[in-house]
């Protein structure tokens, strides 16, 4: 089979990010969310990227237009039954994934592939809440999801060959390498992005160098985009928190487990760029402001 018609489920940053670049590669799109306030907040944020494209000249109005006739937004989830393949971008929480899948299941036909844009969380456990295991894989994107190139595929002990394939391929229709991943703890980017940041916190707290001199060492000895600091707090020291404590609840690993300061920040609400506060202060978003120990 060939996908048709793609559903979201979940209009946050992944959500609108995933729903974006499905309807700009071709496909009819709809995206769900619980409340009409939060498909507008995610269409708007779509809205604001292809303005920005259009813009810079690379995107034409009319492309444009097409793509905005492409997505729908919605707030029932009935409206995803005619779809062909579903992905879901909710809240990481395995028992909200469950309930999600097994009302999607008894709502979508056979034939409808499901996908879980789940950082950490096993595969394999949520798509058990269904009867299609078989046709469940992970579709793992990356903030920003229109702008990094990666999709990690995901696949369970009980996935389908030809599924999995068709997966595959589905990523490269929407732009991005896909990379083959196997069901594992934080598949293949966590496994060795946690461990990093974790180790850089461990750095600081060892007095090893300030946050803007382990920032600026991986950046410019490394050539990463972003030190390992700026990148903690785009991703949120929340969401890196529960990856690891999810990670070192598979592995019982010490690289995976989460350094007391990182716990104490998440403890003290100091959850990244989005709170205002993380490693660097943002009260003057032109200007961070870094910690110091
Ligand atoms: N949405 C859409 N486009 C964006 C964007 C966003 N949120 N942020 C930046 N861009 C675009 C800009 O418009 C710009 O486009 P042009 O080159 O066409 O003008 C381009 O990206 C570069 O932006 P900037 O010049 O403003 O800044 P930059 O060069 O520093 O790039 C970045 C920004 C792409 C975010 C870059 O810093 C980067 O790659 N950082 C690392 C991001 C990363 O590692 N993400 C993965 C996190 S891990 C994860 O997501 C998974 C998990 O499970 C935790």
């Amino acid at each position: 089979m060939t996908i048709q018609k793609v559903g979201v489920v979940g209009c946050g940053l992944m959500g609108s990010g995933i729903a974006q670049v499905c309807a700009q590669s071709g496909f009819p799109t709809v995206v769900r969310e619980v409340n009409s306030e939060l498909v507008e907040k995610g269409l708007k944020g779509i809205e604001k990227n292809l303005a920005r494209l259009v813009e810079k000249g690379s995107l034409t109005e009319t492309a444009r237009n097409e793509i905005r006739g492409r997505l729908k937004g919605a707030t029932a989830i009935d409206e995803l039954k005619d779809c062909d393949l579903v992905i879901e971008a909710i809240i990481e929480q395995l028992p909200a994934k469950r309930e999600l899948f097994a009302a999607l299941d008894t709502l979508c036909p056979a034939h409808t592939i499901f996908a879980s844009n789940t950082s950490s969380l096993t595969v394999t456990e949520i798509a058990a809440v269904t009867k299609r295991p078989q046709r469940f894989v992970g579709l793992h994107f990356f903030n920003p999801v229109p702008i990094m190139k990666l999709v990690e595929v995901v696949k369970t002990i009980a996935t389908d060959p030809a599924v999995y394939e068709e997966m595959i391929s589905f990523g490269a229709k929407l732009g991005k390498t896909p990379v083959r991943a196997n069901d594992s703890g934080g598949f293949i980017v966590n496994r060795l992005l946690v461990p990093y940041l974790l180790d850089a916190i461990r750095a600081l707290e060892e007095g090893v160098g300030s946050v803007v001199d382990i920032d600026n060492s991986m950046k410019l000895g490394c050539g990463y985009p972003m030190g390992p600091f700026t990148l903690l707090d785009f991703v949120g020291l929340d969401t890196t928190y529960y990856i690891s404590q999810i990670m070192f609840d598979e592995f019982k690993e010490k690289r995976f487990a989460a350094p007391p300061l990182l716990k104490r920040m998440v403890l003290a609400g100091w959850h990244g760029k989005k709170s205002g506060r993380g490693f660097y202060d943002y009260s003057d978003p032109a200007n961070p402001k870094p910690m110091s120990l």
